[in-house]
């Protein structure tokens, strides 16, 4: 069977992704039936940026399918001094069975996946974050409808890396996923032409405006992001100037669906694009979401090692 890899959503069919939820939510009911799911299989864990969650619920995630996780920092391998990102993943080829990198540029990711005769899985780079979407998708099951096709989503604020991997997960079961961000943070043009054209298959509806009421009026979920992402620092004050107007507070609940719920991928920062009256609030289902990262992963990593 050809290697799979998983470095954005668009890696999955509609069929699959609606498949690896339902599979996520089995594992998350029953975890005791999967704990022989991956032995004797091992797994590389590469972060070339910062992770709590990710980094966590990875390695959580392969010792409780049986298998065993490396977790590597770029900066302890020789990638940090140099060596090609290719042969990087040529190499891990040889030891492991599947490598999950959390890199920059999608360039990289795609030069590892290039190398490697392995599945690859991206923990998130500049460009996309696809293991978000699907804990995402998973908690928005939970917590709005089993059926997720006609959901509305509106993600407020910069339209960086989990708002793309959120406009092609929903655009795949069919949401209705608006996004609202200033000129100039709006999401990258090709992904949103992507997602629309996926949503022209699945009934769904791709909205990108820079009025929040728009995007907020009726929302089923709110979804927001921190303002700068890793690697973006030197641009703080700018950023928390022009997004301002995109933070999710109470006004805005205000506007959605009477049953909101509001959603954000963590870390927060209470005060800028989250209030924390709503971060900590009813609407909030923040901590289920970054729980399903586990289950969500779990069952991306056995469906993914089943390809071999
Ligand atoms: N949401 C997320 O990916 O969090 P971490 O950066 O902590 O992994
Ligand atoms: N957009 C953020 C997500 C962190 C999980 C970043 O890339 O830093």
């Amino acid at each position: 069977m050809a290697v799979r890899d998983y470095l954005s959503v668009d890696d999955l069919s509609s069929r699959e992704l609606t498949d690896l939820l339902d599979d996520a939510s089995a594992m998350k009911a029953k975890p005791d039936q999967h704990t022989d799911a991956l032995i004797g299989r091992h797994v590389a864990l590469v972060f070339e940026k910062p992770s709590t969650r990710t980094r966590v619920s990875m390695e959580v995630a392969v010792t409780s399918l049986g298998g065993h996780a490396v977790v590597l920092r770029g900066d302890e391998l020789q990638l940090g001094r140099g060596e090609a990102i290719e042969d990087t993943g040529r190499v891990l080829s040889r030891y492991v069975d599947a490598i999950a990198v959390r890199t920059f540029g999608q360039d990289r990711l795609e030069a590892l996946a290039a190398g490697a005769t392995i599945p690859v899985i991206n923990l998130l780079s500049d460009r996309s974050h696809p293991c978000q979407a699907l804990a995402d998708l998973l908690t928005m099951q939970e917590h709005v409808t089993e059926k997720l096709s006609g959901t509305s989503v509106a993600y407020l604020g910069d339209g960086n890396n989990v708002a793309h991997s959120l406009l092609i997960a929903g655009a795949k079961v069919g949401m209705d996923v608006r996004v609202a961000s200033p000129s100039g943070y709006q999401p990258d043009r090709d992904v949103v032409q992507r997602a629309r054209d996926i949503a022209a298959h699945t009934d769904g509806k791709v909205i990108v405006t820079d009025l929040v009421a728009e995007a907020a009026e009726g929302a089923d979920v709110l979804y927001t992001d921190v303002w700068t992402s890793m690697g973006q620092e030197n641009e703080s004050d700018e950023r928390a100037e022009i997004l301002k107007g995109f933070r999710i507070d109470e006004s805005v609940v205000s506007v959605a669906s009477p049953n909101v719920k509001v959603m954000h991928c963590l870390p927060a920062h209470r005060g800028e694009e989250i209030s924390a009256e709503v971060m900590d609030g009813p609407r909030s289902v923040v901590w289920d979401q970054a729980e399903n990262r586990l289950h969500a992963q779990k069952a991306l990593l056995v469906w993914l090692l089943a390809q071999q």
